[in-house]
């Protein structure tokens, strides 16, 4: 694994959108797999002012998104497809259908997840990962105890995710209680993986996942498996690491 070091959470986002840049320039039409959360949030604001710039083109690359909540539509401002939108793809020149994320109005969970099982399939799989790490260890929605072997699946939510997220609702029933996440297995396929990590509130789980045991109740410890991992965090983030 590459371990990335930087002041803050500016210079970590601008060494990621690099990687990312990287990619797209040497083969324009990858296949990127990419995460929301508040941790990407920098790297995509770079990569679109580099757009803007005049030094990206995004018009070939493909992506295909982490995971999706069960029942919102792309127009819901909770839905991840939302997101992707609002952050990334309506100030780059993707083209829209070229972008995928799984399908939260597919009330058919098999249905769902082998629709974007197929998807990845007939994209060639994903050449580079970008994740995001949850504090108990997770990587997409796969939670603690996840198994290793899983494609796209459909997950319960905790009720302690349920309910932070209550907040963006006007009623608890308009709350997600599941989602659709690729599983671990889809992430370790990639080609290169690029975690990006910031604040001090990540220190812990950045060490036990990439220096503890490999183990399903850290989901993200598998990522030493994979043979092509960059860990790029700031200071705070990597606080924790072995010298
Ligand atoms: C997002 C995702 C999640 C986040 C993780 C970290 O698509 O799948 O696993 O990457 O929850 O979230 P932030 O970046 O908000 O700390």
């Amino acid at each position: 694994m590459k371990i990335i070091k930087t002041t803050d959470y500016y210079h970590m986002s601008r060494m990621a959108a690099n990687i990312l840049s990287a990619q797209v320039i040497i083969k324009p039409d990858c296949v990127l797999g990419l995460a929301t959360g508040s941790t990407p949030i920098g790297t995509y604001e770079q990569l679109i002012r580099w757009y803007e710039k005049g030094d990206l083109d995004f018009s070939q690359v493909r992506t295909i998104n982490l995971d999706e909540y069960k029942g919102l539509s792309p127009e819901n401002d909770q839905s991840y497809r939302y997101f992707m939108n609002e952050h990334l793809f309506r100030h780059i020149n993707i083209n829209l259908d070229h972008t995928h994320v799984p399908n939260g109005l597919e009330s058919d969970p098999v249905k769902a997840c082998e629709d974007y099982n197929r998807i990845i399939r007939e994209n060639g799989g994903v050449d580079l990962q970008l994740l995001g790490l949850g504090l108990n260890g997770h990587i997409g929605f796969n939670e603690p105890g996840a198994a290793f072997e899983k494609e796209t699946h459909c997950v319960d939510l905790t009720q302690s995710t349920i309910d932070a997220n209550s907040r963006f609702f006007d009623h608890m029933d308009l709350v997600p209680k599941q989602a659709y996440t690729v599983g671990i297995k889809t992430i370790m396929q990639a080609k290169k993986i690029v975690v990006i990590a910031s604040g001090e509130n990540k220190a812990d789980i950045i060490a036990k996942a990439f220096w503890g045991p490999i183990t399903p109740s850290v989901p993200a410890s598998v990522l030493q498996l994979h043979n092509d991992v960059v860990l790029v965090g700031d200071e705070a983030a990597l606080s924790k690491i072995p010298e």
